[in-house]
């Protein structure tokens, strides 16, 4: 990913295929392997993935090009580019702060699920969770949340990774590393879904991922599908407009985005597949939660041959996949520290990081000494997902198409999709230019409000 260094001389992506790995290395994470799957099976299944891909379609894709071609206009963080496009002092550049907001409050959840798959990572060398027996693995998963410790130091190994990273400014080579891996996280999601086809439970589970039961739908699913297309997305929040300042004038944006949403999705379906038929197979139950992934695949594992290394092997790419999230995610509140406040670059990633460790310990202990704390019905680890997923993205994607449809207008977004009109694609820009204007904004507002219960 580019390095970010104040604006005459900001970094950039340099070659097509970069700038495609790098968004592709923000939206694809733990969201893929453990949010879809777990969601999935919490809410019914079938109609879930189906309004979830709805979302993707009729919200998240076109919120995704106008912000990317929002922050490649102007080419700076969040708020410099709102409050350089917004007439007069009108405070749009509030998205930015919400989505910095939306940057601690994700990463203080998803740090801790990373803490998990580290401590997976050892569990797996070690041997000892090998097991299709739910009994086993549940209580596996069960003794390493309950451990406050345990929660803790692996969460600040991560944050300490995380932070090390941006700092020494490696992240360009950690993507270098992800762009290699993912192609192998790829193809091992391909082997433990063609290992669960084989299992006596596949038709079940295919049953459940594809065949919709509409009676499962409530307003809660569909909120919680649209939270997920935003967070899957990694929109919302200024992260692809701050990518999107990293783009190049002749890059395809309209393509790059749908090729990423495809992508995107091929890995969450590959999870589903490789994941559900081992939970209907061997007795667990598809609304376990977050532990969902934890919990079944090293019943998947156990029956394959070279289970033992390969389960090694998926944790450790699982952990990188995560690593390139986590690194976008970072990257918000940092440029904006960086730029707006004039921070030192290694400043503003260590406040950033204490900024998450707070709520963080607060995430990475709700399943042991903060069980007890519940806030509207959440615990400390539910708390912050919602908020940011169900409330924060999508708001801020209120805001991002309003923006786009209303003040910036028609003509500056299709110069920026149509790259001044070297690209044929008047037809389809119009497209998503009257769905920012109209459908996105009132969609996300309705189903925000219903699934609030506001009406
Ligand atoms: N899209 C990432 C995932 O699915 O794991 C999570 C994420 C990254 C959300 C970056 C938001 C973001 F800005």
């Amino acid at each position: 990913m580019a390095q970010t260094t104040p604006n005459a001389t900001r970094g950039g992506f340099s070659t097509s295929f970069g700038i495609l790995a790098a968004t592709l290395g923000s939206a694809v994470g733990l969201g893929n392997i453990w949010k879809v799957p777990y969601l999935t099976g919490a809410n019914g299944g079938a109609g879930f993935l189906l309004i979830y891909l709805l979302a993707t379609l009729l919200i998240g894709l076109p919120v995704m090009m106008a912000e990317i071609s929002l922050g490649r206009s102007v080419r700076a963080n969040p708020i410099k580019v709102l409050r350089t496009l917004s007439p007069g002092r009108q405070p749009w550049w509030l998205v930015g702060l919400s989505g910095m907001l939306a940057a601690f409050l994700i990463m203080s959840f998803y740090s801790e699920v990373v803490a998990w798959v580290f401590a997976y990572i050892l569990k797996a060398v070690r041997g000892t969770i090998m097991s299709s027996d739910p009994a086993v693995t549940q209580a596996d998963f069960a003794q390493l949340v309950a451990d406050p410790l345990q929660s803790l130091l692996w969460q600040w190994l991560v944050l300490a990774a995380v932070a090390s990273v941006l700092i020494m400014g490696v992240a360009q080579g950690i993507e270098a590393i992800t762009k290699r891996l993912m192609p192998l996280l790829f193809i091992l999601l391909l082997i433990l879904g063609a290992v669960g086809l084989t299992l006596d439970g596949a038709q079940q589970a295919m049953q459940f991922l594809f065949w919709p039961d509409f009676s499962k739908i409530t307003a809660t699913v569909v909120l919680t599908a649209m939270g997920l297309a935003f967070f899957k997305l990694s929109i919302g929040m200024g992260t692809m407009m701050t990518y999107g300042s990293y783009f190049t004038a002749n890059q395809n944006i309209p393509q790059t985005a749908v090729r990423v949403m495809l992508a995107d999705l091929g890995v969450s379906m590959l999870a589903g597949v490789a994941i559900f038929p081992a939970v209907f197979t061997f007795g667990f139950a598809p609304s376990a939660g977050p532990s969902l992934v934890f919990i079944t695949l090293p019943a998947v594992f156990s029956q394959i041959p070279f289970g033992h290394g390969l389960m090694v092997v998926f944790f450790v790419l699982t952990a990188v996949a995560a690593m390139g999230a986590m690194l976008s995610l970072m990257e918000v509140p940092t440029v904006i520290l960086q730029e707006r406040f004039q921070m030192r670059r290694s400043r503003a990633v260590l406040l950033a990081t204490l900024l998450v460790a707070l709520p963080g310990a607060g995430s990475a202990l709700s399943h042991s000494i903060l069980a007890h704390i519940h806030v509207a019905g959440f615990n400390l680890f539910d708390l912050p997902d919602f908020v940011s997923s169900n409330v924060l993205l999508p708001t801020g994607g209120i805001i991002i198409a309003l923006f786009t449809g209303w003040v910036w207008g028609r003509d500056k977004l299709q110069a920026e999709l149509s790259n001044h009109g070297q690209l044929r694609n008047a037809k389809l820009t119009t497209v998503v230019f009257v769905l920012l204007r109209y459908v996105t904004p009132l969609l996300i507002a309705l189903v925000m409000l219903r699934g609030l219960r506001v009406f």
